[in-house]
Parts: C-alpha cells; sequence; structure tokens
C-alpha cells in the first residue's frame, strides 16, 4: 500500500476528488488543509472517503485572510478520528517578508498546539529556511516532517538531528533537480517520505499539468532509482515511516 503524505484536494482544483481519489484504489493519501475554506474541505473529504485522512492548518502565505479564530478552529477540530496533523504551517518569504512577523507568530501558535495535543506537524518552508529551522530548533521532541524539501545537503543533516522526517515529491524527477538528488541520496529512507503535493509539481512525464496522488507511484520509482533498491521496497519503507510519522494505526 502506498501513501501520498501530502496533498490538496480542493474542489477548487479538482472538478471531481472522486474520480482523482477513486484512481489510488486502496492506497491512501493525506490532504492538507492551507486557510479556514480548504480547512473544512479536508474535514468533509475525510468523513466521505475512508481512504483519505487530513492535516488541518494555516499556511504562511494564508496568514493575511486568517485570524484568532481560524486557530480556534483547528484547535477544535483535532480531535476528529482521521485528523493526523496540523498542517500545512511553516514561513514562506518567496514574495516578500511584509508579512514576516505575523507569518512567525501563526507558526508558533500551531506548533505550540502540536506540542499541547501531541499532533505531528507538516512544514512549508520557502525562502525561510534559516528562520525555519531556528523555530523548529525550539519546538525539538513534536513529531515533524518538512514538506517538499528543496534546502542542501547541509541543512538536512541538521534538520535530521531535530528527527524530521523529508517529503519527498515529483520535483526528484525533474531534469534540473540536482541538488534534491544529492539529498535524497544521503538522507536514510528511514526519515523519507513520498508525497505529490497535488495539484502542484507533477513529475515526469507529466511535469507542467495538474498532478494527482496516483502519481506518488512515480515518485517512487525514482527514489527507488536513486537508492538502487526495487520501487517495491521504497513503498513498503516509506509506508511504515508514514504510519509511524503520523500514528495512522489510531485511525484505522
Ligand atoms: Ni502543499
Amino acid at each position: 500500500m502506498m501513501i501520498d503524505t501530502h496533498c490538496h484536494l480542493c474542489k477548487e482544483d479538482y472538478e471531481n476528488v472522486e474520480f482523482i481519489v477513486n484512481n489510488m484504489g486502496h492506497n491512501k493519501m493525506i490532504a492538507a488543509g492551507v486557510n479556514d475554506t480548504t480547512n473544512q474541505e479536508v474535514l468533509e473529504l475525510i468523513k466521505e472517503y475512508p481512504t483519505v485522512y487530513g492535516a488541518i492548518g494555516i499556511h504562511p502565505t494564508e496568514v493575511g485572510i486568517s485570524s484568532q479564530s481560524s486557530l480556534e478552529w483547528i484547535e477544535d477540530n483535532l480531535k476528529e478520528d482521521k485528523i493526523v496533523a496540523i498542517g500545512e504551517i511553516g514561513l514562506d518569504y518567496h514574495y516578500g517578508i511584509e508579512e514576516k512577523e505575523k507569518q512567525m507568530q501563526f507558526f508558533k501558535k500551531q506548533l505550540d498546539l502540536a506540542k499541547k495535543y501531541n499532533k505531528p506537524v507538516v512544514i512549508h518552508s520557502r525562502d525561510a529556511i534559516e528562520d525555519t529551522y531556528n523555530i523548529m530548533k525550539e519546538y525539538r521532541g513534536i513529531k515533524m516532517v518538512l514538506h517538499c524539501y528543496s534546502g542542501s545537503v547541509e541543512m538536512a543533516k541538521r534538520f535530521l538531528e531535530l528527527d524530521v522526517y523529508f517529503g519527498v515529491g515529483g520535483v526528484l524527477t525533474f531534469k534540473n533537480s540536482r541538488v534534491l538528488k544529492d539529498v535524497v541520496s544521503f538522507l536514510p529512507l528511514d526519515h523519507i517520505l513520498l508525497e505529490t503535493d497535488s495539484p502542484y509539481l507533477a513529475p515526469e512525464p507529466f511535469r507542467g499539468s495538474k498532478n494527482e496522488p496516483k502519481n506518488v507511484l512515480l515518485v517512487a520509482e525514482a527514489l527507488a532509482l536513486i537508492k538502487g533498491i526495487s520501487a517495491e521496497e521504497v513503498i513498503d519503507i516509506t509506508t511504515k515511516n508514514a504510519f509511524s510519522r503520523f500514528d495512522l494505526n489510531k485511525s484505522l
């Protein structure tokens, strides 16, 4: 069984979410919310589809349209059976640092929630790796996942010391993903999770088109080539990793 540990299944992106979920067969996926609207959608998805788990959180680029009540809603709904993580949360300075303080405030408040309720977190970090690391270091002990990791091997070493798991997706199949290939060669397989970040980052040969969770198989195959093992072994190990990091047994 495969698990796409990070996808977005918003109504805005897919005309027929049921079709997309069914394409995964008996495989599982974790749908992540990014704001009030999509967090609510995640709640509906996990109730409707047995194979879909959920993560709820306020994404750094969504802090502008979010408020204290967004965080209270998240806290209230963490007790839902199939909500397995807080995410996607983090820091993103790609479009500027005007909201840096607010991003940090939301990031920390959600990490506080993770600590309080013993929940894993799924972290997004873009153009903000040092600040992300420094905050994560303060929260050592929380089960953390860096989704779509795009940093250096050196940074990966430092995150590994915090027992962070790394979400690896379609970028691994891109010709110009030299750094990520080096990172993945370096990373121990027991700290890697497969993901798609659908509808974004479709792997080759679908690069540029709309991604979907079933393409996680292509990520597994790319990872298998780098690690010199079979795709079956990659799937087997990374599924075990996902079960342990997200306590999925509790939600079955
Ligand atoms: Ni995402």
